[in-house]
């Protein structure tokens, strides 16, 4: 199947219900499902979210979401269908994450993922993520999650500045 006619754009509220079914049964499956519709159109409209949406003809092919703070972003959602998979899609829409988490100051991107998913973690690692902790029990208290990090530049620190002891 090519991907020549695959494009990219901003999510709108007539996405979320693909969207959330597509999360359903590529990431949330065997888990319950929490990102249903109403979820997903609110973090669509969401202004500190970015939700893309990979397109081909009438249907979408995959997403991604990005909660944006003011250092850290977590990538919350991602995924692209089975028949697409292995060309590049997903790597292209986090790269456009990554480049716009850059571009507006952030440090550093956060992901979690499920322990036995490894086609995600050799996908993050591909695209520059490393992993920085395991979380038991992360899902749904059953499931043990993977946190991976990609930095983007050192995190602000502040120091206080110091002064002498106050004398008694
Ligand atoms: C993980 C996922 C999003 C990757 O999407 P994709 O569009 O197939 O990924 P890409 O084609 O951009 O892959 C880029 C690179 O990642 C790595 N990669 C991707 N899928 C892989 C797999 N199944 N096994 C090993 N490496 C993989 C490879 O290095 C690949 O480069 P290559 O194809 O040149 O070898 C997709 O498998 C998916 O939707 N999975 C189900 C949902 C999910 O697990 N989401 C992530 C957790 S929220």
């Amino acid at each position: 199947m090519s991907t020549q006619h695959v494009t990219f754009q901003f999510a709108t509220r007539d996405d979320a219900p693909s969207i959330a079914s597509l999360s359903r049964d590529l990431i949330e499956e065997g888990l319950g499902w929490q990102y249903r519709t109403e979820r997903i159109r609110a973090l669509i409209g969401d202004p500190e979210t970015v939700t893309l949406v990979a397109c081909g003809g009438e249907s979408t092919i995959g997403f991604s979401i990005m909660t944006f703070g003011d250092e850290r972003a977590h990538l919350v959602l991602l995924a692209v269908r089975p028949a697409y998979q292995r060309r590049g899609i997903a790597r292209r829409m986090t790269h456009w994450l990554v480049e716009s988490a850059a571009t507006a100051g952030i440090a550093s991107i956060h992901v979690e993922l499920r322990i036995r998913n490894k086609a995600a973690y050799e996908f993050y690692r591909s695209v520059g993520f490393a992993e920085t902790l395991r979380l038991a029990g992360y899902y749904r208290g059953r499931e043990t999650a993977i946190r991976m990090m990609r930095m983007l530049r050192a995190p602000s620190i502040t120091v206080e500045q110091w002064r002498p002891p106050a004398r008694t």
